[in-house]
């Protein structure tokens, strides 16, 4: 029997649960001429809630993660290779005469999708500019392309001057849909909310919570209960109240529960196993990154991970603020009803290790 619960890539069909307001309204957005910016800490859904909006409106799409981007020519390179997935390159290849600089395409014999490149040392931003430009011409205002640009703050890594240039080009486009997702709460504030940035205000923002708890319980407690047909309910809940209805870490426990009540089901504290479980596994991952905190930050996360206060007195609340924005900044802190620790299950090292 297949395990019923996934963790760690998108998720959709009937690994998909709840989010209907958010896809409804997703989905009712982008029929408008404006773009969407969407923001959440890690692996809140913003790709599963994305993908299922965009599917359902049955228009053609392109996705490129900036974090998997390292140059502008290389994201170039990235976008134009996504693009030959929606259109042959044979109904475009009209348009690509018009490329100041030609790309280099080829077929990969083993995916069969295509390889773009570029020369060497070519100006990027023309580049850029002309595969933007061929996505334009591609489209028009009753067909337009959504292009999801994932993790979209690394374009202020990427290069100094991109969010201008970028900006530049995306003003003049008319038959495009941007959906910009980001997972860092300040730099994608600083890109879309600072009235100096070149996007100040360049869409609609929306921010995307935890699961409500109702829905996810039954999402859980349906699938929990083949394995445990008198206390599935129940396990449900010990799931959430763990993981704080957090979509990933839910569902990665909720699949070592699952897995645990199939291999021994005569286990009675399942949740504990399946939390020690999680927590060995990820042991020596977890070391290491703690050794690499400095001491402030490991007092910060040991006093989250024990739900003590933070003014004590011990450490200005200057210091203590800039770390939380750091830790926040590096995904290890989320801000929900109040900083937490991002992982439950680094928690449960950090106080197993005190
Ligand atoms: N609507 C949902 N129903 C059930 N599980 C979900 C849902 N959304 C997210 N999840 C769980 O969270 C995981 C991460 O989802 P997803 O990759 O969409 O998030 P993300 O915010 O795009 O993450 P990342 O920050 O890594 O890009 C999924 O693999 C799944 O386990
Ligand atoms: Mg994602």
């Amino acid at each position: 029997m297949e395990n019923p619960f996934k963790y760690g890539t998108v998720v959709e069909a009937e690994y998909f649960t709840d989010r209907v307001e958010e896809v409804k309204y997703i989905h009712q957005f982008i029929q408008g001429p404006n773009h969407l910016i969407l923001i959440s800490p890690r692996r809140f859904g913003k790709s599963s809630v994305v993908a299922k909006a965009i599917g359902e409106s049955g228009r053609k799409s392109i996705t490129v993660n900036l974090q998997q981007v390292v140059s502008v020519a290389d994201m170039a390179a990235k976008i134009l290779r996504e693009f030959f997935k929606v259109h042959p390159l044979e109904r475009v290849r009209h348009l690509i005469t018009h490329f100041r600089i030609i790309p280099t395409i080829t077929t990969n014999a083993l995916t069969g999708t295509m390889d773009v490149s570029f020369q060497p040392g070519v100006d990027a931003t023309m580049l850029l500019e002309d595969v933007m430009d061929l996505m334009e011409k591609a489209h028009n205002e009753t067909d337009r392309l959504i292009v999801v640009l994932d993790e979209f703050q690394e374009i202020l890594e990427l290069d100094s001057r991109l969010d201008k240039k970028l900006r530049a080009i995306m003003q003049k486009q008319k038959h495009i849909n941007y959906i910009l997702l980001g997972s860092q709460e300040s730099m994608m504030t600083e890109i879309f909310e600072k009235k100096k940035s070149p996007f100040y205000h360049f869409g609609e923002l929306m921010r995307l919570g935890k699961l409500p708890r109702n829905d996810f319980h039954n999402y859980l407690s349906v699938r929990l209960k083949n394995c445990f047909p008198d206390k599935h309910d129940s396990l449900a809940d010990h799931i959430l109240d763990y993981t704080g209805c957090h979509p990933y870490y839910s569902q990665q426990l909720a699949s070592n529960v699952w897995q645990i009540g199939m291999l021994q089901p005569e286990q009675d504290d399942v949740i504990h196993v399946a939390v020690d479980r999680i927590v060995t596994t990820h042991g020596f991952d977890y070391e290491r990154l703690w050794m690499n905190f400095n001491r402030t930050n490991k007092w910060i996360l040991r006093c989250l991970a024990t739900n003590s206060p933070l003014q004590t007195g011990e450490h200005r609340t200057s210091t203590i603020y800039s770390a939380l924005k750091r830790l926040q900044q590096n995904g290890y802190v989320i801000y929900t009803n109040g900083y937490e620790l991002e992982d439950p299950f680094f928690r449960e090292w950090i106080l197993r290790e005190l």
